[in-house]
């Protein structure tokens, strides 16, 4: 089996993990210094480079010949960790070692020198999933961490880490990756790995991961191993159950243009090709909504140009020109009140119909 693309694309220095500007500016700045901190904390979305990162802190901290804050990847420490044989860097899952006597061990071997790295690291993953008692006995370490031990603490939900444990913690908070850098990225792996791709089948598989590289990048795997002559928009709108942004496109049209009929058809063939109709409606909102916006605000076209390609932004601002406040806020409104309906009916096509032909009644 070859090696799984989020594995071969995983981030070997700081610069390499995108979209966390800030975060990466102040560890390479404290790499250059010899300055970690004893304790992380990592809190963000899944897929947003928080493992990655708390690897890299670990490679750092034990490299030979660091350079310009970032680990060379070629001594020797750099190439054990690389290839994941490092007896210092200690990866702990907390979601299956929860309790106590899981962290007793922690302690024991947190008291133990590194076997030969400078730095001995412990990662510890899902950090919210650990016990009461195990946070407790957590904390002890966290007060007094030995001169030689970095601990990194990383979770997807920060608000359920205990205060006492986050303020004895040098916090980063990352960021979901907007669409764009994950659109970039998987643009590179696509040339790397010579899987021929539409651009417009690319973003949808970005945008179906909702911000996580990991996901991101596993589905561009997988499709690349389902499809091997080539991937079309249409073969990743039925892998991921969401249409791409050229349908949405060309509904968003219709409705603009009052043209029900039209938009009637469309949505009968989306239905006909057995997408997913609440996951349709959604998306649809959300693309009238962006319209809506850059239509009163041009600023926010600017904000959005974050989330959105360039072609993407271009489409939008056209239709902003035919949308029209009173008429198509209700038509939206009308496809909000949709979604509530059609998530819990069995007939999830008729508030959709319903919803567009209201609205654009005469
Ligand atoms: N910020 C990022 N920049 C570039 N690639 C990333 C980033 N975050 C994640 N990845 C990719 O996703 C994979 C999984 O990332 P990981 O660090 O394990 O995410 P997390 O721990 O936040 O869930 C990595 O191997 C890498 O390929
Ligand atoms: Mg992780
Ligand atoms: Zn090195």
């Amino acid at each position: 089996m070859p090696q799984a693309f989020y594995r071969r694309y995983r981030p070997s220095t700081f610069s390499d993990v995108l979209g966390q500007e800030t975060i990466v500016r102040i560890l390479k700045e404290a790499a250059r210094r010899g300055a970690f901190s004893h304790a992380y904390l990592f809190a963000g979305p899944r897929g947003s480079g928080k493992t990655t990162t708390a690897r890299l802190i670990a490679k750092a901290a034990n490299c030979t010949v660091l350079m310009d804050g970032e680990p060379c990847n070629e001594c020797p420490s750099c190439m054990e960790m690389n290839e994941g044989r490092n007896l210092d860097v200690i990866e702990i899952d907390a979601a299956s070692n929860r309790g106590i006597d899981e962290i007793r061990n922690l302690k024991e071997n947190v008291r133990s020198a590194p076997s030969r790295a400078r730095f001995k690291v412990f990662i510890i993953d899902e950090v919210h999933m650990l016990t009461t008692p195990a946070f407790n006995a957590l904390l002890k370490t966290l007060e007094e961490p030995p001169e030689q031990v970095i601990l990194i603490l990383a979770t997807t939900e920060f608000e359920k880490i205990p205060p006492t444990i986050t303020s004895r913690t040098q916090q980063f908070h990352f960021k979901r990756v907007p669409l764009k850098v994950l659109t970039e990225k998987l643009m590179r792996i696509a040339e790397t790995e010579k899987v021929r791709i539409e651009p417009e089948a690319l973003e949808l598989v970005a945008s179906a991961a909702e911000g996580s590289f990991r996901e991101a990048e596993s589905l561009l795997d997988q499709l690349s191993t389902a499809y091997t002559d080539g991937i079309s928009t249409e073969r990743v709108e039925r892998m991921v159950g969401k249409v791409g942004f050229g349908t949405l496109n060309e509904c968003a049209r219709y409705l603009l243009a009052g043209d029900t009929d039209a938009a009637l058809a469309l949505i009968s063939e989306v239905a006909d090709l057995g997408h997913h109709l609440p996951q349709f409606t959604k998306d649809l909102i959300q693309f009238l909504r962006r319209v809506a916006v850059v239509s009163v605000s041009p600023k926010m076209g600017e904000k959005l140009a974050k989330e959105l390609t360039d072609t993407h932004l271009a489409a939008l601002r056209e239709h902003a020109k035919h949308f029209l406040m009173t008429e198509h806020l209700q038509l939206l409104k009308g496809l909000i009140d949709a979604y509530a309906q059609m998530r819990y009916s069995q007939f999830a096509i008729i508030p959709l119909e319903i919803a567009v032909i209201e609205g654009l009644r005469k």
